[in-house]
């Protein structure tokens, strides 16, 4: 199936979608864009801000109307929020482009969170927090990720820029016209 000429980029917090999204963008001389960043300007507040005014169900539909605002671009690689895929209107339009799905063990999931610097505005807890946090959302949402994703990648020990470097490779071998 030929899609549109965007790429998104899936997985649960600290998989790397930020730094990949940038070098992958870097690659193929298109733009890129951080869903959450986007939000946060939209919306003059951070997601942890929005969590405490407005719960998680307020910055969903946040969420939901970012997205709505970038599927409609052409030629950009976007790093999406580790949730987005929880509502089916999202995952709908995350098929109209080329979705890689980027995946980590939760060990280095969180070791990357804890020295991440984003992580205190960005990434308020969702359940218990810690490990056990990622650990069952990892299992919750990986049927969520698998439903829309084209492809794969672990990034356990792997640089972002290697990652990009992959997955310009595999979208070489689609063959797709819209996709370099
Ligand atoms: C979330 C992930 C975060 C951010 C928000 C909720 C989630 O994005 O959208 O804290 O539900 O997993 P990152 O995946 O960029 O950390």
């Amino acid at each position: 199936m030929t899609r549109a000429p965007i790429i998104f980029l899936i997985g649960y917090r600290g998989t790397g979608k930020s730094a990949t999204a940038r070098a992958l963008a870097a690659r193929l001389a298109w733009s890129w864009c951080d869903a959450d960043e986007l939000l946060e300007e939209r919306f003059g507040k951070t997601i942890r801000q929005i969590f405490d005014d407005e719960g998680e169900a307020g910055f969903r539909d946040k969420e939901a109307a970012v997205l709505d605002e970038l599927a409609g671009r052409r030629c950009w690689v976007i790093a999406t929020g580790g949730g987005v895929v929880l509502r089916p209107e999202n995952r709908a339009k995350l098929r109209t482009g080329v979705t890689v799905w980027l995946t980590a063990a939760p060990a280095t999931i969180w070791e990357r969170l804890q020295a991440d610097a984003t992580t205190a505005e960005r990434r308020p807890n969702l359940a218990q927090g810690g490990l056990a946090e990622i650990e069952e959302l990892l299992r919750l949402r990986q049927p969520l990720y698998e439903a829309c994703a084209d492809w794969m990648i672990d990034t356990t020990e792997q640089l972002p820029e290697h990652v990009a470097e992959r997955i310009a490779a595999w979208l070489q071998g689609q063959g797709d016209p819209n996709i370099p």
